[in-house]
Parts: structure tokens; sequence; C-alpha cells
């Protein structure tokens, strides 16, 4: 019989179709995640699950589903899932790196060049009447020609970040990572460095690391305190990575010069937070991601993970590889 499935939200019809081609599917049609009660009652009895970052995978949903193979994340980043307790109980986890390299890195240099440049707060002072003249002294923001910029966590999103400001705009670029880089070295004449020399130097710090329990609060008071006065910050990594507490007071008080984010936490940031309120905060809606192709080609690659879980095949983008001589049969 055809393996079961459940898509916990609509996602682009390539990758629908190509797990509908082979599959019987059942998708989550509300704009809303399904809640985690909603979501087991639906996984209970399938082979396949496509999630996104927004649903939780934990022992508690693997626990009634006992058929499920693959968990099949529609996303780079896979903090939502608990991939040791899939690979304790056989079950393959798949993600879509790559597919969202260059959109993402797109969505930080423009948050780094809005923030700089004090583009949602100028443009909300139009709107809404405070632009009275063309002011000598107003909405004044930063260069980016020739400055330095830190790159916390070169994969490849930080990678094709730090290359379109090294190449465009000429920026030093300096970077952290677990190990050294010999692309980010050669082709962008980076160098690694300490987190806290990279804090102290850069004026643009752009965080591209994954979640995971040695990166949660990586960004806290003592961090914002390190970096310039005139920093930039932006995140599109995950909103845990930051402190917002710290990241606010280092707004409101000038520890910083201005934030981009993507992504925050919670998400959605409630309207009333106090980021929010701070204009030289600039907040997108976890966006990065968010082009036609990109999305397209997550849904391939989220497809092709599915199937290749459901048909007992090594995933193309496989995050726990070591499960494969104990997957579920
Ligand atoms: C988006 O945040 C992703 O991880 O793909
Ligand atoms: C990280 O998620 C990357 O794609 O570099």
């Amino acid at each position: 019989s055809r393996p079961k499935v459940f898509v916990a939200r609509r996602i682009p019809d390539e990758g629908l179709n190509a797990i509908r081609a082979v599959c019987d599917v059942d998708v989550w049609p509300e704009q809303l995640p399904p809640p985690p009660a909603v979501l087991r009652r639906h996984v209970a009895d399938c082979d396949g699950l496509v999630s996104l970052l927004t649903d939780r995978v934990d022992a508690e949903l693997l626990d009634a589903a006992p058929k499920l193979k693959v968990v099949s994340n529609f996303a780079v980043g896979f903090n939502n899932v608990d991939v040791a307790a899939c690979t304790a109980r056989g079950v393959c986890v798949g993600n879509t790196p790559g597919a969202l390299t260059d959109a993402t890195a797109d969505i930080a240099v423009t948050l780094l060049l809005a923030a700089a440049r004090r583009v949602g707060e100028s443009a909300t002072d139009a709107k809404e009447g405070r632009w009275l003249t063309w002011e000598p002294l107003g909405w004044l923001g930063s260069d980016l020609a020739g400055r330095t910029l830190g790159i916390v966590g070169m994969g490849r999103i930080g990678f094709a970040a730090a290359k379109r400001l090294h190449g465009g705009w000429g920026m030093k670029v300096l970077y952290t990572a677990r190990g050294p880089k010999e692309d980010a070295d050669k082709e962008l004449g980076a160098t690694r460095v300490e987190l806290d020399e990279l804090l102290a130097r850069s004026d643009f710090v752009s965080v591209h690391a994954d979640l995971n329990p040695t990166t949660k609060g990586l960004f806290g008071a003592a961090q914002f305190a390190k970096m310039k006065r005139t920093a930039v910050f932006v995140n599109t990594s995950r909103g845990p990575l930051v402190d917002q507490a710290a990241l606010a007071a280092a707004l409101r008080d000038g520890t910083i010069f201005a934030a981009g984010l993507d992504v925050t936490d919670p998400e959605p940031l409630p309207t009333d937070h106090e980021l929010f309120r701070l204009p030289n905060c600039l907040i997108v809606p976890h966006i990065a991601s968010a082009t036609i192709d990109t999305r397209n080609a997550m849904a391939r690659l989220c497809a092709n993970n599915l199937l290749a879980g459901v048909g007992g095949a090594a995933l193309p983008n496989w995050v726990n590889p070591e499960v494969a001589d104990k997957r579920r049969a």
C-alpha cells in the first residue's frame, strides 16, 4: 500500500505533487500550525512527516507515531526537531540546505544596509509627517565601504553574505567558525578570530550560526558591551541566539547603533514588545527564504528527502545519517 504522509502546512506544489505521486497525503489546510495534540493525532499512522520550523518534533510526538520513518523539515535549520530522539527511534531526518543560501544572504545584506542607513525609521517618519525639509543633520547613518564585517558562523549562508559585502563594498571580513574555512580565507581574504575579537573590531556583526545548546543566548549584555558604539547587529539565524532584553537595552542606551532582525524569540514577536518601539531596531517576519524560486527549490529538496525516507533510500540531505543501520523498515 502507498505510504501515508502528513504535511504540516501547504508547501509549493512542486514538492507536494512529487509526494502525492507516491504517497497518500494529508495536508494541514490552515495558516497557523497544528497544535501539538492535533499534530500527534495526524501523524499517528503516518510513514512520513513534512514539518516546518514552527512544528516541534519531540519524543512525545515520535512516540505517538510508531510507523514514522522520516521527518522531512521544510527548512535548513532543524532546531525544532529533537534529532537525537529521532535517531534513537530509527527515524530519518532531512533538511533543505543550499536552496535558501542566496535568498538568506540577500536579506542579511538588506537588513544590514537598512539598519545602517535608518531606512525603516526614516520611511516611517516620511509617511507620518516628520519629513519637514531636507536636513543636513537628519537621519545620519553609517557608510559600508571599506568597513569591517564580522560573520558569526561562516557556513554557506555566512559565506554568501560575506561574499556580497566584500565584493560589493570592499568590506574586510572577520569570522568565527568551529574550524578554519579555506574558501573564506582565500576568496574573501577573511580572518578567523575568537568571538570577543570579532565583536571588538567589527563595524557590522551578522549572525549565521545555527541554534544549538552552545549558541543559545550567545549574544547578551557582555557581548553587546564589547561591540563598537557605532556597530550594526544583524540576525538572520534564530532568535534564541540573542538575549532580547540585553539587545533592547543596548539599542536604547547607545551601546550599539542599530539592529536588523529577521528572527526573534518568540515568533511572532508580540506587537507590544519593546524592540518594536525602538527606532533603531528593524524587524521583518522571518522572510529570509521567502522568494518564489527559493521556496520551490526548498519544496523539491523536502520532497526528495521525504520520498527517500519512506522508500528506504539514503536521504539527499540527511541530518542524521548515523541512523542508517537501524532505521525503521
Ligand atoms: C529558515 O529559517 C530555515 O531554517 O530554513
Ligand atoms: C547553515 O544553515 C548554512 O546553510 O550555512
